[in-house]
Parts: structure tokens; C-alpha cells; sequence
């Protein structure tokens, strides 16, 4: 489905890491669209990961950057302004939390680890716009998106402390997506993405069974990671230019269901 809703466009891809990564499907649609793009993760994803085939696919140059380091994030942003000017697109699809990786519940946080998780999953998103905006890299009329998960608004407990980084990324896409309106007509939003199999989701505890479960309470089921690259694309085209703030949810109706019939009729006597 190429409509070349993104030609001419110019961005930046944040992490993909492997073919199930969610930036993975959005460089692979945004390319498809006729945009143009670095893809850019961690260097031990980049050494780990499978981004090099995606680069060849998609002919992207790579750049490595964690997004927690400004120095890091200013090399990007040269980099791709070197070779593209000015940039219509930013995707942050960037999450991580050591206490989830070792398990350690929620109440006995390793206080390092819950503010590396914030670093990495949340303020990253803050880094990521300063130098965008101070190195004036942005296109008016640009987007910059980043993924979230309702945990942000409602308990899962298993979600551990990336439920308070989701809250924290969404205000900081309000927060900053006002000022980067108003100064330099440039979008700021996040996507609320449902539950989908990727190395990080499935990392979170008890995925399996949340997964099956917002699939059952929604009317249209889980949103896939092809269908979340699709409405990414939709808000880095020309078509969504007013959408700006926001937390979208793309989650097949899960967030406004209160209960389906389904999962009702796992209750009946
Ligand atoms: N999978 C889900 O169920 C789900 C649901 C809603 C939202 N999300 C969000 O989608 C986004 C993408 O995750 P995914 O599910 O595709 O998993 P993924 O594991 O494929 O992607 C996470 C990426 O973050 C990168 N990363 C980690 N630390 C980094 C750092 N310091 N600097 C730069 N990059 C770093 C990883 O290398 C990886 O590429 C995350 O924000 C995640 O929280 C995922």
C-alpha cells in the first residue's frame, strides 16, 4: 500500500532493534511511504540487534546514539541534518527498566534502577526534543511521536515502574508539544499502543496473560505492530497537522471498554 504520504519527508527512527520492533514496522512503512530516515538505537543494540538488515531494506544509514546522552543525541542530529537539512519526523519507540528485567516488584524498587528507567524510557523524549529544538533541526509543520501504554493511566500492576515512565513520557509530550507548537509549528504526540510481542513487551511479567486479556476486552482486538506503523505514518503525513498534545490511544477500543461480552461470559455460571 504505497500512497507516498511521507515523500520528500526526512526523520529519525529510535529503536529498532529487531524485525518485531515496533520501529522496525514504521521504518519499513515510512520507507515504503517515500520517506527518507536514519535508524539510530543504542550501541549495544546496534551490536546485538538486526538493524543492518533493516538499513539495507530500507536504504538508511545508521547511527548510534543512546538516547539518554545529549552528546550522543547532538551527533545524531548533525548527522542527519548534514545529510537531510531539516527534519519532518522524530520516532521515539525507546523503553527499558532494569527493575522489571530483574524482577523486583514494584514497592521494592531499586531507587537507580527507577531513575535509569525514567532516563531512558521518558527523559530520553525531553533530550531528544531540546536538541532538536536548540539546534533548530525541525521542519515547521513536523511530528514527533513517541509509544506508550495505558499503565500511564490505570494500574497493571505487573507493569512495574514503566507505568510511572509512560506517565511521565505522556506530560512531557504535552509539556514540550506546547512550547515546540508555539515556537516552531512543530507536533509532539504518543501513541498508546495495546500489548504486542516485541522483546520489551514480552519482557514485562505476566504479559501473556494482560495480552490475552485486552485482546478479549476489546471490540476490535489488540492493535498489531503493523497496524501501529500505519497510524504512525498517518501523523508524520501532512494529513494529521493539528494533532498535537495528545495521548492517541491505538489499542482497538480497549481504553473505553468497560467490560465485552467476552470476557463476561468467561464469568458466567
Ligand atoms: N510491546 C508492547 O507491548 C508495547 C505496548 C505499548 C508501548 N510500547 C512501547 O513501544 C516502544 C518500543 O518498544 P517495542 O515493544 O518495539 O520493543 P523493542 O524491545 O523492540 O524496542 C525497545 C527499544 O528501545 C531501545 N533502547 C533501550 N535503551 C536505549 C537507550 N539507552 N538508547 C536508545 N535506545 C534504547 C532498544 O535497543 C530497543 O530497540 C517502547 O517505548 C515501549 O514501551 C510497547
Amino acid at each position: 500500500m504505497a500512497n507516498n504520504l511521507l515523500a520528500g519527508k526526512k526523520g529519525i527512527i529510535f529503536g529498532a532493534l529487531n524485525e518485531d520492533s515496533i520501529a522496525w514496522k514504521v521504518a519499513e512503512k515510512a520507507h515504503e511511504q517515500g520517506a527518507e530516515f536514519i535508524l539510530t538505537n543504542a550501541p549495544v543494540a546496534m551490536r546485538m540487534g538486526s538493524m543492518g538488515d533493516l538499513a539495507e531494506k530500507t536504504n538508511s544509514e545508521m547511527v548510534s546514539a543512546d538516547a539518554t546522552s545529549i552528546e550522543d543525541i547532538e551527533n545524531l542530529i548533525k548527522v542527519a541534518t548534514d545529510k537531510f537539512g531539516k527534519l519532518d519526523f522524530i520516532l521515539h519507540s525507546i523503553g527499558m527498566s532494569v527493575n522489571v528485567r530483574k524482577g523486583i516488584h514494584y514497592t521494592h524498587s531499586n531507587h537507580d534502577y527507577y531513575m535509569k528507567a525514567m532516563d531512558v524510557s521518558a527523559i530520553s523524549f525531553h533530550k531528544v526534543m531540546k536538541v532538536a529544538m536548540e539546534k533548530d533541526a525541525m521542519n515547521e509543520w513536523g511530528s514527533i511521536l513517541a509509544l506508550s501504554y495505558i499503565a500511564a493511566q490505570r494500574v497493571f500492576p505487573d507493569y512495574n515502574d514503566m507505568a510511572d515512565a509512560k506517565s511521565l513520557l505522556e506530560s512531557i509530550a504535552r509539556n514540550f508539544g506546547y512550547h515546540f507548537g508555539a515556537q516552531k509549528k512543530v507536533r509532539v504526540n504518543t501513541i498508546s499502543q495495546s500489548p504486542t510481542p516485541t522483546t520489551a513487551g514480552s519482557g514485562v511479567k505476566g504479559f501473556d496473560s494482560f495480552s490475552r486479556y485486552a485482546d478479549d476486552n476489546s471490540p476490535l482486538g489488540n492493535a498489531t505492530s503493523e497496524s501501529c506503523a500505519d497510524y504512525c505514518i498517518t501523523l508524520f503525513s501532512d494529513f494529521t497537522r493539528y494533532v498535537t498534545m495528545q495521548n492517541l490511544f491505538h489499542d482497538g477500543g480497549f481504553s473505553y471498554t468497560g467490560l465485552s461480552h467476552e470476557v463476561m461470559d468467561k464469568y458466567a455460571k
